[in-house]
């Protein structure tokens, strides 16, 4: 197999190519281990669980968004890049500083209420509490790609799963911390709900806090928003 890597070395890309026999079967990551074992050692990638849990695998694998450990390597040929929209460091490496940053300005995280719940109230948010943070769905966002003021799909789907968890304290006061975040920056294209790879519906969490902040008359809608078909 031909094994091509978009890898960023001092400020710019360039194409490596590298090729391996008896790959068929193995993920992407594996795939990544071999080169830096039998054939390049100064290759820089990350990785820790291998086995879609700590989201840190996020790579663009021919083209499409993925967790690099549970994707199959398959064909002649496969091209290898840093996900989009974060900023690269080193190979195939990205800074994702701006996910913990995003969520710390948003306050993201339960502070606990008097109220206590069962299995059936908290498994309405077990979608995106699924969320690792791998940043799949910002890399495929368009606003984020065009670089608007947007808090991205990550974040909105972290948010909500706090918003809604009856355990927390905190309620509707959180509706001001995620309004700076431009949730009518979303155009419901539907990107991340596709390549989310656990499943998390992102774009249907943005859509419900878009709706909260309606009600409570933080925002008004928008001119050309049509309802059920606003896109
Ligand atoms: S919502 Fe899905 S794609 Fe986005 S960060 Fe979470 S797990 Fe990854
Ligand atoms: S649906 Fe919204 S948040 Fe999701 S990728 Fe499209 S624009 Fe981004
Ligand atoms: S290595 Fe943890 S999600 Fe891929």
């Amino acid at each position: 197999m031909r094994v091509k890597l978009r890898r960023f070395r001092e400020g710019s890309f360039h194409t490596e190519e590298y090729s391996l026999e008896d790959v068929e079967g193995l993920t992407v990551l594996e795939l990544l281990y071999r080169i830096r074992e039998e054939l390049d050692p100064s290759l820089s990638f990350r990785a820790m669980c291998r086995s879609s849990v700590c989201g840190t695998c996020t790579l663009k694998i021919n083209g499409e968004h993925r967790l690099a450990c549970n994707t199959r390597v398959e064909g002649e040929e496969i091209l290898l890049e840093p996900p989009d929209v974060f900023p690269p460091l080193k190979d195939l490496v990205v800074s994702q500083d701006s996910i913990p940053d995003r969520l710390r300005k948003a306050k993201v995280w339960v502070v606990p209420g008097d109220r206590e719940a069962g299995p059936a109230e908290v498994g309405r948010i077990s979608r995106p509490r699924d969320c690792i943070l791998c940043g799949v769905c910002d890399s495929v966002c368009p606003p984020l790609i065009e670089g608007k003021a947007f808090g991205g799909p990550l974040l909105f789907t972290r948010f909500y799963s706090v918003f809604d968890d009856p355990r927390d304290g905190r309620g509707e006061e959180r509706l001001g911390d995620i309004l700076p975040f431009n949730v009518q920056s979303c155009v419901h294209c539907g990107n991340c709900n596709l390549f989310c790879p656990k499943g998390c519906m992102p774009e249907r969490w943005i859509t419900l806090t878009e709706s909260r902040l309606l009600r409570g008359g933080y925002i008004s809608r928008k001119e050309e928003d049509f309802g059920f078909l606003g896109f």
